[in-house]
């Protein structure tokens, strides 16, 4: 499958842990930084994970700073991402589940390596279940009732 991943620096070792472990697992992984532990701002690499992922680049995006929110209010400015931030493996599982998050966010300062790897493959390997989460969703879009 191909993601984007996107982090900045307090989420970047996180990232380069959730990059080799899903290239070794055969993913296309398009890294759009940051690429070390200097100092930059979140709002940039949220929205090119968000970019990526709404004009259909890749098929999903991962996103992690220090707290893993800042990124993921970033990624969620992009029309058309769903960024859930998770801090559990049932609420990875969930937001694919119930909100069919197209981007996965999470904190590098929240979270260890190996909740994290547990997290994405819950998020990965599990099916949204349409039907009434399909009209929830579809109502995001369109949030002038
Ligand atoms: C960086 O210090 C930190 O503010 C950032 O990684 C993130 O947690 C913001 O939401």
């Amino acid at each position: 499958m191909k993601i984007v991943m996107g982090s900045d620096h307090a989420g970047y070792e996180l990232k380069e842990a959730i990059k080799e472990k899903l290239q070794n697992e055969g993913h296309e992984i398009t890294d759009v930084g940051c690429y070390s532990t200097e100092s930059v701002d979140y709002p940039k690499y949220g929205h090119a994970v968000g970019k990526a992922v709404a004009s259909g680049e890749t098929e999903r995006g991962i996103a992690i700073c220090g707290t893993g929110i800042g990124i993921s209010i970033a990624a969620n400015k992009v029309p058309g991402v769903r960024a859930g931030l998770v801090t559990s493996v049932w609420q990875a599982e969930m937001t694919k589940a119930h909100n069919d998050a197209n981007v996965l966010c999470m904190g590098g300062r929240v979270v260890d390596k190996e909740l994290a790897f547990e997290m994405v493959d819950a998020w990965m390997n599990t099916e949204f279940m349409g039907d009434k989460h399909l009209r929830r969703i579809n109502e995001l879009e369109d949030l002038d009732f």
